[in-house]
């Protein structure tokens, strides 16, 4: 028996193959169209290019391991979270997706909240740009006719859901991300819909994510050569795939992802919301469990800007800055590079570099860049602490888990051991995958979603901490005065 998690990402598609026990049997990637941004701040992808990622991925696997694959029982799926994918009454795509990191809708926030003043309290979030029903207030007010269409609302790995199996289905950890769910009952919110026109009609069905959405259409499983009856689990949005890849699913366990956007991600057994922090207090993908993330937009993505800047990578980027690295220096870099969700809820908010001087060369701006990311992650566990959380040790999971400074800096200052898995795929392909076997066979999430092995723990640097508390409240005392001075 076999297991195939799908991670649908924004900028390609996993697929992974796995046994009962958990261990990887194979792999095939696809690259997806890279997102479009039309006009500043905003972001788009065509849905039809995940289908032809996902297809791609899956023709090539039961091209290499035909046997893994006639024996899949169980598929789950993981995808970014948040885009709106608008269909029509016979499921035609209105309009490219609007994705997770388009920040066109603020004026639109402002509105719903306003015209909804508990908003925040049953959705137990901001309403921020980021999120699905603010993407669709700005459809529309600006679109007004394809609003008038809009027959379902799913977001990206619905969709694919839908192609896979024909059912219009839907999981809690992503539909939490919508703005029209009340979080804390696990259901859609009549009152959260209404603000932006629509009704349940227009949602998919909720299942829990552990939980079967439907089964492959024959078709498909002739394709790939599956057996009749394959299981497609509810899924995960994808930090809660990761979550429970990395098996971060116990109450006060954790991970910290240095991806394109940066999460740091805890597991609650209960809903705890703290919107003034801009937290995202969010349902697991496991019954009766939630999650808090603080979300950074932009986290490798920083050093990528400095990348395509300096024409380095950002390997030899951040070597540089650990070749060089002394403590805090005096650049200070922000973050802001597409606006920011945790802590500032600010869609226009811009990067800086602060303190340059003619010593300022290639590795200490890395260093710095390296360094506001981490500021960021501080300022976010710095919210989850005021809504109650607290945690012992983070994975660390992400492409910037590379770089041995970059989780130093982390550690140190979250005053937390960071730890680093053993080299395997930790990611939403295998939380997916693992989702699929819990569908499929009624495992126990528990006994299926275990921790990696760690290859090694880093820990807080005392000798660094001091210098980097000065440092972050210099940090934290940029952001308004900067704010002040572009209004
Ligand atoms: C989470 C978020 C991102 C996307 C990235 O709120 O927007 O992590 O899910 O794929």
């Amino acid at each position: 028996m076999s297991y195939l998690g799908i991670d649908i990402g924004t900028s390609g598609v996993k697929a992974l193959l796995m046994d009962r026990a958990g261990r990887a049997l194979g792999e095939a990637t696809a690259r997806a169209v890279e997102p479009v941004r039309p006009h500043p701040g905003w972001s788009e992808q065509n849905p039809a290019d995940w289908w032809d990622a996902v297809t791609k991925a899956l023709d090539s696997l039961s091209k290499s391991h035909p046997a893994e694959m006639a024996a899949v029982r169980g598929i789950g799926l993981s995808g970014h979270m948040h885009g709106a994918t608008l269909l029509g009454a016979n499921d035609e795509v209105l309009r490219p997706c609007i994705l997770w990191n388009d920040g066109r809708s603020a004026a639109e926030c402002a509105e719903m909240e306003a015209a909804l003043p508990r908003l925040r309290e049953i959705a137990g979030n901001i309403a921020m740009p980021g999120f699905t029903a603010p993407k669709i207030a700005w459809v529309r007010k600006n679109e007004p006719q394809i609003h008038a269409k809009i027959s379902k609302v799913l977001l990206p790995k619905a969709y694919v859901r839908l192609l896979l199996t024909g059912n219009y289905v839907e999981e809690m950890s992503d539909a939490a991300g919508t703005l029209w769910l009340d979080v804390a009952k696990r259901d859609w919110s009549d009152q959260l819909l209404a603000v932006t026109g629509l009704t349940r009609a227009h949602m998919p069905e909720l299942v829990e994510g552990t939980a079967p959405s439907g089964t492959l259409k024959p078709d498909l499983a002739r394709r790939w050569g599956m057996g009749r009856d394959v299981v497609i689990a509810g899924g995960a949005g994808d930090n809660a795939a990761a979550a429970c890849g990395i098996g971060a699913i116990q109450p006060g366990e954790g991970f910290v992802s240095l991806g394109t956007s940066g999460v740091l991600f805890v597991s609650n057994e209960t809903f705890r919301p703290n919107t003034a922090g801009a937290v995202h207090a969010f349902c697991h993908a496991i019954p009766d469990t939630w999650h808090q993330m603080g979300v950074i937009l932009s986290a490798t993505d920083s050093l990528n800007w400095l990348s395509h800047v300096t024409g380095r990578s950002q390997p030899e980027l951040s070597g540089l800055a650990e070749a060089g690295f002394n403590g805090p220096g005096e650049e200070i870099f922000l973050p802001y590079l597409s606006g920011e969700r945790t802590p500032h809820n600010n869609a226009g908010a811009r990067g800086s570099f602060v303190g340059l001087s003619h010593l300022s060369d290639t590795a200490r701006l890395a260093q710095a860049v390296m360094e506001g990311v981490t500021f960021a992650f501080r300022d976010c566990q710095r919210v989850l602490g005021e809504a109650g959380t607290s945690f012992g040790q983070l994975l660390a999971v992400g492409g910037g888990s590379k770089s041995p400074l970059w989780l130093k800096l982390i550690a140190t200052n979250l005053d937390t051991p960071i730890a680093l898995p053993e080299d395997g795929d930790f990611g939403g392909a295998l939380g997916a995958a693992r989702l699929g076997l819990c569908a499929a066979e009624g495992a126990d999430p528990a006994e299926v979603m275990t921790m990696p092995g760690i290859r090694r723990v880093i820990e807080p640097d005392p000798a660094l901490r001091d210098a980097y508390t000065q440092q972050y409240q210099r940090y934290r005392a940029l952001y308004p005065a900067i704010e002040e001075a572009r209004k």
